[in-house]
């Protein structure tokens, strides 16, 4: 559509107008240089219904969430990587992870051959979230857990590009498929925050002074006491498990997508898979796993991430916004409170920008001397820009760089021939890859892995 009408054009849902940005230029015009003006979320009845109608994620531009949002993200990087210490102690989290992520992997292969590995995947990837917000993972085979998590598409697909009940309230009057999808959307949303709600009483009655377990504690100590604004008190101890609820919600979903694409594009390019795991060898001898520290000297592995995200474009718009003011972009005058779709899409697959976008090829974020182009990876938009700009970027993409540069090292990854080899995408908030099964073998054996535990459980004690 953008190429028939240009970069900002109009398109009119149920009863609400929505005006839709496209390309880079557009995009940042809007979000950064005019940021205030479009940092605005819409009255979406969807968007109240999140994290007990106090998101942060959804919720409108105002003093509260300004404040709210820079103590999600300072204690979010506080736990992650802030410093070279926390991002240790983040590795180390990541690490075991995967350790149990490849035991399951070797085990399903063992048992069915091939198995599909998404749920798994989302599985591992909450656990990550979990172990920082709550200081605890869970089993694989954890009903409640597997329940809760699980369950994250039916989200995404009711919030992405708007729900139609969120542009049509009247669908919500009488009895239709629409209304009842919505209904599951509310209860996925109550049972996900009661779910949240627990852990923080749990923590409430453990938490002791001066030591901070994890995310909930930080952010129960950073709460409870009251943030003021000019206005008052703005935020609240009500306010820690809304505000946990996002930082869960808003990483479950999105990192074990991205991990869902690269899984597929290891066994839909096996000679990319075999280039991968060549530069993986050659950084990293096979007696220890790859480190965040070996970052710098795997230009392919970060090529190959970057070009994942570009290609997929699996966020292909943001969370909607809306405007706080009335403004303009490109020249167009847009009221206040009007609905703006970020088409994310459009910027990644640019054919000025890009040669071929339609073709999975990491080497063009690599140069000649065989560096990574940095200019170029900064040109994919997949955590949005400007205001609402993603807060988990940094934290995901080291995420995304541990578990590439380690499976690679560890694993060998088989597409399952009896399956066509496509790359469609179901859609939603996020796009994921249609459903696939794949088998995985051990490059060596579980020893360094086992090793790598066994010490950090030693260290663990002895402290
Ligand atoms: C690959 C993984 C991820 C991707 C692609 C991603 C992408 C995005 C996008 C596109 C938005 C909407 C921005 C906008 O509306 O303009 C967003 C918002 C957000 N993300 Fe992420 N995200 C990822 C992981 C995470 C993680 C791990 C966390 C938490 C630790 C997180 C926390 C948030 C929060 C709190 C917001 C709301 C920001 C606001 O409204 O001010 N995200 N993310």
């Amino acid at each position: 559509m953008a190429q028939q009408y240009g970069d900002v054009f109009q398109i009119k849902l149920g009863s609400r107008n929505v005006v839709v940005l496209n390309g880079e230029d557009t995009i940042k015009q809007a979000l950064i240089k005019k940021g205030t003006d479009f940092a605005g979320r819409p009255d979406f009845i969807s968007f109240k219904l999140v994290s007990g109608g106090k998101s942060l994620a959804f919720g409108s531009y105002s003093n509260l969430w300004k404040a709210h949002r820079r103590i999600a993200q300072s204690t979010v990087r506080a736990f992650s990587t802030s410093n070279p210490q926390t991002k240790k102690a983040f590795e180390q989290h990541i690490i075991s992870e995967i350790r149990e992520l490849v035991k399951v992997f070797l085990k399903k292969t063992k048992q069915e051959k091939y198995f599909r590995p998404s749920q798994i995947l989302t599985v591992a990837t909450a656990n990550i979230i979990s172990a920082l917000c709550f200081g605890k993972r869970y089993s694989y085979e954890d009903v409640e857990f597997k329940s809760v998590v699980g369950r994250n598409n039916q989200f995404t697909e009711t919030v992405g590009a708007g729900s139609l009940v969120d542009v049509m309230p009247w669908l919500q009057s009488f009895p239709n498929p629409i209304k009842t999808m919505f209904g599951n959307f509310k209860n996925l949303n109550l049972e996900f925050f009661a779910f949240i709600e627990d852990k923080v009483t749990q923590h409430r009655a453990t938490i002791k002074p001066g030591i901070i377990r994890d995310m909930t504690d930080a952010f129960i100590l950073a709460l409870d006491q009251g943030k003021r604004g000019t206005n008052g008190v703005l935020l609240g101890k009500e306010h820690v498990p809304p505000t946990v609820c996002d930082i869960f919600g808003a990483s479950q979903d999105t990192l074990s997508t991205a991990l869902q694409w690269i899984v597929l594009l290891l066994i839909r390019f096996p000679e990319m898979q075999t280039r991968l795991q060549q530069e993986v060898d050659n950084v990293v001898d096979r007696t220890r796993l790859p480190s965040i520290e070996d970052q710098p000297s795997l230009p392919y592995v970060m090529a190959f991430i970057y070009e994942a995200m570009r290609f997929s474009s699996f966020m292909p718009g943001t969370i909607p916004h809306s405007t706080t003011t009335d403004t303009s972009v490109n020249g167009y005058h847009i009221p206040k409170n009007t609905v703006i779709f970020i088409n994310q899409w459009s910027v990644n697959h640019n054919a000025q920008k890009w040669a071929n976008p339609g073709v999975f090829d990491p080497t063009r974020f690599v140069s000649k001397t065989g560096d990574l182009n940095k200019d170029l990876t900064n040109s994919v938009l997949i955590f949005s820009v400007g205001k609402r700009r993603c807060i988990g970027e940094e934290l995901s993409k080291m995420q995304l760089f541990l578990y590439t540069a380690i499976l690679a090292h560890q694993c060998n990854f088989i597409a399952n021939p009896d399956e066509p080899s496509t790359l469609d995408s179901c859609y939603g908030l996020t796009l994921k890859p249609t459903p696939f099964s794949i088998a995985v073998t051990h490059r060596g054996s579980m020893d360094v892995m086992d090793s790598y535990v066994t010490d950090l459980q030693k260290a663990d004690n002895s402290m």
